[in-house]
């Protein structure tokens, strides 16, 4: 089989395809074919040899990615709930971008793809997915408040926005003018980021709470307008003004299905930016690196 993989911490270059046996499940372990295979900035940052690597003790060599979307086809000894054949996503991290993987389904979920969702959209769901799942239900918000999502039009703020705005939330997000009728579409008003945002969303009436997907600049706006730091939540720099980071924990139990089932019935659009076949996998990687991708690049492992 194909699979994606570094020698080497760097950028998008040092990632080479290589050929390996298929792999074979232990116990307690599935094998799942991978169809599609989403891309995080977190993949990145991990092969480039950030904090997201070291962190985790993550040394070359290593595979790529982590979101994954296929169907079951080996089943280790002592696996009682899923079956060759069944479709389902969830996390292979540094595993992903490569034909087939191997899941421990008691260390990464995975969930059931429910009928109506397809393989590009499933994976697209899981780590953006759970980060927005989980930052919105930290922020306990009511109907009739108004949330801030700064980074609106990105992987976590495109599914923030449709969580929030399903709760009967008003949604102000931020986005570059080109993305500003996008945004419209999943249900927020529209503001440009940028010098003069505080201005901009006092005269839209103020805000109750902050989702920070991009930077700092919406937390240091929730501040400036008067909201507490127990309503902001930030996932991309962590402890900025004292600030949370998004539990993630929250969301295991529950929130793929839930985010699967919203998906599928059209409550929730997962926009996908593109596809591209696994051999252009470190081209779609310096465009997500280009910091405007809007919604997901995915690589179609059943393609080319
Ligand atoms: N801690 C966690 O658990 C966790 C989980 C997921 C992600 N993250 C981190 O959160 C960040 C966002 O993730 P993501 O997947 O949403 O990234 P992404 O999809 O790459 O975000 C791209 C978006 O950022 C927007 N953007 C660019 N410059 C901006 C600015 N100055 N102000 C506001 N928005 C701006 C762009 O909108 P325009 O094109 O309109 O400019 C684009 O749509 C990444 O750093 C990621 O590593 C953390």
């Amino acid at each position: 089989m194909r699979r994606l993989m570094h020698r080497t911490f760097g950028g998008p270059a040092v990632l080479e395809l290589e050929q390996v046996p298929d792999p074979e499940p232990g116990p307690g372990e599935v094998r799942v074919r991978v169809h599609a295979a989403a891309l995080n900035p977190v993949d990145w940052k991990i092969f480039s040899g950030t904090a997201a690597a070291t962190s985790r003790g993550l040394e070359p060599p290593l595979g790529v990615g982590n979101d994954i979307a296929g169907v079951v086809d080996a089943v280790g000894e002592g696996v009682p709930d899923l079956a060759v054949g069944d479709r389902v996503f969830g996390s292979a991290r540094t595993r992903a971008m490569q034909d087939r993987t191997i899941v421990d389904p008691a260390v990464e979920r995975l969930a059931r793809i429910p009928d109506g969702l397809d393989d590009v959209r499933a994976s697209a769901l899981v780590v953006a997915g759970r980060t927005a799942w989980a930052g919105v239900e930290q922020l306990h918000l009511e109907r009739g408040e108004t949330l801030l999502v700064n980074g609106a039009a990105g992987g976590v703020g495109v599914l923030a926005v449709q969580l929030a705005s399903h709760r009967g939330i008003r949604v102000l997000g931020t986005a570059s003018e080109r993305n500003h009728d996008r945004l419209r579409v999943l249900g927020a008003e529209p503001v440009a980021y940028g010098e003069g945002l505080v201005d901009r969303l006092r005269a839209l009436g103020g805000v109750d709470a902050v989702f920070e997907t991009h930077g700092t600049a919406g937390i240091d706006a929730g501040i400036a307008l008067g909201v507490p730091v127990a309503r902001m939540v930030g996932i991309a720099t962590k402890g900025h003004a004292g600030v949370a980071g998004v539990a993630t924990d929250l969301a295991v139990t529950g929130a793929l299905d839930e985010l699967a089932a919203l998906a599928a019935d059209g409550t929730l659009d997962v926009p996908i930016a593109g596809t591209v076949p696994l051999e252009d996998a470190a081209d779609a990687y310096r465009v997500l690196m280009g910091g405007h991708v809007h919604g997901k690049l995915v690589v179609d492992l059943l393609a080319g």
